[in-house]
């Protein structure tokens, strides 16, 4: 069976929404998956699953929040993710997603294999649609 975890930042809670989300998606599939916040996150909870996503609202000037989610990014930079699946989402207010077309290279660099290529981003607190879309997501996560 297929381990899942979803590790995410979130200061206002738009993007936990996502992450729960996408949470259901993949459930749906009959996986087991572990919603984490970055804070309590490590990296062998990276290394031992093979359905991955990382969540992080764009913060600073179109980047990720510094504290704990870009230090904990910059530690995935050794991991070998092949045979791993992974997606990258996350809420946004007033940019054009520059943080995401970054954040998506960066991890296509590392080596992972990204469902969306792009990344789901959403605007500010997610709607219904919004929330459709993460759980899609999570969705065709649990597929690989
Ligand atoms: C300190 C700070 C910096 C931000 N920087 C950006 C930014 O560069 N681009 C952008 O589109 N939104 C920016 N935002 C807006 C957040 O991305 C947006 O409010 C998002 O919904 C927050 O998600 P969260 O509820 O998961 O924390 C910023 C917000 C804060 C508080």
């Amino acid at each position: 069976m297929k381990k899942a975890t979803i590790i995410y930042w979130s200061g206002t809670g738009n993007t936990e929404m996502m992450a729960n989300a996408i949470a259901e998606g993949v459930k749906v599939n009959g996986i087991d998956v572990e919603v984490v916040r970055v804070e309590d996150a490590n990296k062998d909870m990276v290394i031992n699953s093979e359905i991955l996503a990382f969540g992080c609202p764009s913060m600073g000037i179109e980047v990720l929040e510094e504290e704990f989610m870009e230090p904990f990014i910059e530690s995935l930079s050794d991991i070998d993710f092949s045979g791993k699946t992974v997606a990258l989402f996350g809420s946004y207010d007033w940019g054009d997603g520059e943080w995401m077309r970054n954040w998506a290279e960066r991890m296509k660099q590392y080596g992972a294999n990204l469902v969306d290529e792009e990344g789901l981003i959403i605007h500010l607190t997610p709607d219904d649609e919004g929330i459709d879309n993460c759980k899609a997501l999570g969705e065709q996560l649990a597929r690989g």
